[in-house]
């Protein structure tokens, strides 16, 4: 039943004076943070050709990198190290002179307002390519959280602000609030990867990261696509287990899944924009198929008015600018 001609839609729509007045969905810098690659051994910037604009950046330019950012007005930071060396168990991940472990240090030393957030997985750093330690072919989970915890202290003595697992091992967000409730550092918050899909969307930050596995896929940890209630019961294991800030990555294909952890819980959510994302906007927008700047926008306002806070994408600095 219509109340056409009484009710009209449009008459909030005619200029933009009256479309901000009834907004509901707000997009702001405040919400967003910036993934960093940092790799060990090269001397200067290293293009990836999957992800336009984005780089590889060497120890000695981050600081140049982060005075950007902070002038952009961008709060936050997430950190991921490609080690020079990598071996069968990740040493590099936990080690205090590690490459993210000096990127740590070198950052809150020189613009010490900007929050570092640091990945914590040790899939950068094995051999392998996968997030936790191998045993007969399998990724064992009990043993790979005393590593998981390590590394993630490594961060927080190095004086990273947060730390957020995406590993996807079982109890993971329990053993790394332990370990840091026992030493010393009860109040640095973890953000939980709580609900990452195994997604064909992570195929460009491999290339970032150099963190594709060298056997099999990550289906056996990371959730199958086609789970929402199981990413449910992941919020509700990481909450339980202490988790500050629960993540649903990737975005776009999972706005379903933040809303039903939006309306599931009162824990601040992220949301991860994640490089595949990133990668097809910058393509099709390179060939002059759509424009970039308003896909761009619209993409980002529809993951906060599924119900995300915060938003962690590669678009940072750009959106930052159009704001
Ligand atoms: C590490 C990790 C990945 C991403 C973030 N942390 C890759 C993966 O799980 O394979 C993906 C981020 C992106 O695609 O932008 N486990």
């Amino acid at each position: 039943m219509s109340n056409f001609p009484t009710v009209r839609l449009r008459r909030t729509r005619q200029n933009e004076k009256l479309r901000g007045l009834v907004r509901e969905t707000h997009l702001s810098v405040d919400q967003l943070i910036y993934p960093l690659f940092i790799a060990e051994g090269i001397s200067e910037p290293r293009e990836i050709s999957s992800m336009p604009g984005i780089v590889q950046w060497p120890l000695e330019h981050l600081g140049r990198e982060a005075e950007r950012i902070v002038d952009l007005g961008i709060p936050a930071v997430l950190l991921f190290g490609i080690p020079a060396e990598k071996d069968e168990v990740g040493s590099q991940a936990y080690d205090a002179q590690g490459i993210i472990q000096q990127a740590i240090r070198r950052l809150k030393a020189e613009t010490p307002d900007l929050l570092v957030i640091t990945d914590v997985c040790l899939c950068e750093y094995t051999s392998h390519g996968h997030c936790g330690l191998i045993h007969n072919g399998t990724v064992q989970n009990d043993e790979s959280l005393e590593l998981l915890a390590r590394m993630a202290l490594t961060h927080v003595e190095a004086g990273a602000d947060l730390v957020a697992p995406s590993d996807m091992m079982d109890g993971r967000v329990g053993a790394i609030r332990r370990t840091l409730d026992e030493q010393g550092f009860s109040s640095t918050p973890i953000m939980a990867y709580s609900a990452k899909f195994a997604s064909a969307f992570y195929g460009p930050f491999r290339e970032a990261a150099g963190s594709t596995p060298q056997f099999g896929d990550r289906r056996a940890y990371q959730m199958d696509p086609a789970n929402a209630r199981e990413a449910l019961r992941e919020v509700d294991l990481d909450i339980a287990e202490g988790a500050d800030i629960v993540m649903v990555k990737p975005a776009m294909a999972y706005m379903d899944v933040i809303r039903q952890v939006r309306d599931r819980c009162n824990l601040p959510i992220a949301a991860y924009n994640v490089s595949g994302e990133f990668a097809m906007i910058k393509a099709a927008a390179q060939n002059g198929w759509i424009d970039e700047r308003r896909v761009t926008m619209e993409v980002l306002t529809g993951i906060r008015r599924a119900g995300a806070d915060m938003i962690i994408t590669y678009f940072a600095p750009d959106v930052a600018g159009w704001l």
